[in-house]
């Protein structure tokens, strides 16, 4: 079977997810949909740099709805929830980087529910971090160990690799005083998706957790002025950043999520390290199982920074399929099958 799939924005995940359809034997690309209006009308595969393949991208949501297809790939830099059940409703499944990990219920995730029951179609949300390395993964690693007190999940990167200057100054706030980058809503925008993923590994694992989450925010300065790929940075201005998420049990952490974003590794206050751009899980338990990932980071700092939407992209398009069989609803990994990748054509 051949499963008919959209394309929901061309961004940096949108594109390295169009080229994953197009190497997967059972998706074929049917449509997509973009957000700037100069990009419609185009051919899917000149917005992504490949040859013409013959799909015109639109910026409509009834012409995608209209479109005969199993399943949209929903990667926009903005979720709207009601378009994503419009997408459901219409008989899309959706697979999306964007969110519902692991949702609360709430009357939006409800609404979601209905939309499934409606289209008879299934929403899974994924990704990398969070979506595959905070959540899924350690509970694949956890089935190796007894006895787990501790979950540590953490990701190294050198931010030089993000050079959106909007993201990384004005909503990231690197390069202002500390003062000002400790109201950075950044805490709250990634919480949203990690506190999600603490949930889901307390529930695979058995934890109740205290009904409050401990979020730790730390920041390192510029010691002298720095030159990134955003601009320079001021000798003081914030540098480097350390963000927690914690799920504990009476007041003790048993899941710790954290993510180390610095501007390089020198000329920091404190003098913080990366010692290699990786992410890493590792548990407190019997045995004390430690895993590292490398090869997920773009390999050479600043360049080709949609290397690391590569595995983003492709948790969503190896899912496809078997969202696709899935039964309709929200369902998260501790639902869906052992999901796999796909051998070279
Ligand atoms: N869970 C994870 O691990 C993970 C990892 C990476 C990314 N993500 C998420 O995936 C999404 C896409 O990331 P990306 O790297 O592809 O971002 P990107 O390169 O900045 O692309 C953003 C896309 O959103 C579209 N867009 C711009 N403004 C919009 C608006 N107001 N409403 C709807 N769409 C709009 C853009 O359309 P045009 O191209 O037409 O301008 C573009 O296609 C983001 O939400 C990001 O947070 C998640």
């Amino acid at each position: 079977m051949v499963y008919r799939v959209i394309q929901w924005a061309t961004g940096l995940v949108g594109q390295e997810a169009i080229k994953g359809v197009l190497a997967h034997p059972d998706l074929e690309l049917v449509g997509a949909w973009v957000h700037s209006p100069d990009k419609v009308g185009r051919d899917v595969g000149e917005l992504c740099g490949l040859d013409p393949l013959g799909i015109t991208a639109t910026g409509d949501l009834d012409e995608i709805c209209s479109i005969d297809a199993d399943c949209v790939v929903y990667a926009p830099v903005l979720a709207s929830s009601r378009t994503v059940a419009r997408l459901l409703e219409s008989g899309k499944n959706v697979v999306t980087p964007v969110g519902w990990i692991y949702p609360m219920e709430t009357p939006k995730v409800a609404e979601l529910e209905d939309a499934c029951r409606r289209g008879g179609t299934t929403l899974h949300g994924t990704g990398i971090n969070p979506g595959g390395i905070t959540e899924r993964f350690p509970l694949m690693l956890s089935a190796m160990c007894r006895g787990i007190r501790h979950v540590r999940v953490e990701e190294f990167s050198d931010i030089r690799n993000y050079p959106t200057e909007s993201v990384v100054r004005e909503v990231m706030l690197f390069g202002t005083p500390p003062e000002q980058a400790a109201t950075s809503p950044m805490p709250a925008i990634l919480g949203e998706g990690f506190m999600q993923s603490i949930d889901m590994v307390a529930a695979g694992l058995g934890w109740t957790l205290d009904p409050e989450k401990r979020t730790t925010h730390e920041m390192a300065v510029a010691t002298r002025p720095l030159d990134t790929p955003v601009g320079v940075l001021d000798a003081g201005s914030v540098a480097a950043q350390r963000f927690t998420w914690e799920g504990l049990v009476d007041g003790d952490p048993v899941i710790t999520v954290r993510v180390n974003w610095l501007m390089g590794e020198e000329h920091l206050e404190p003098a913080w390290r990366l010692d290699g751009q990786r992410f890493e899980i590792a548990f407190d338990a019997e045995p004390p199982l430690a895993v590292t990932f490398h090869g997920l980071h773009p390999p050479v700092v600043g360049e080709h920074p949609e290397i690391g939407l590569i595995a983003p992209a492709m948790h969503c398009v190896n899912a496809i399929p078997y969202v696709c069989d899935a039964s309709p609803g929200i369902k998260t990994y501790l639902d869906l099958p052992l999901l796999a990748g796909r051998a070279a054509s």
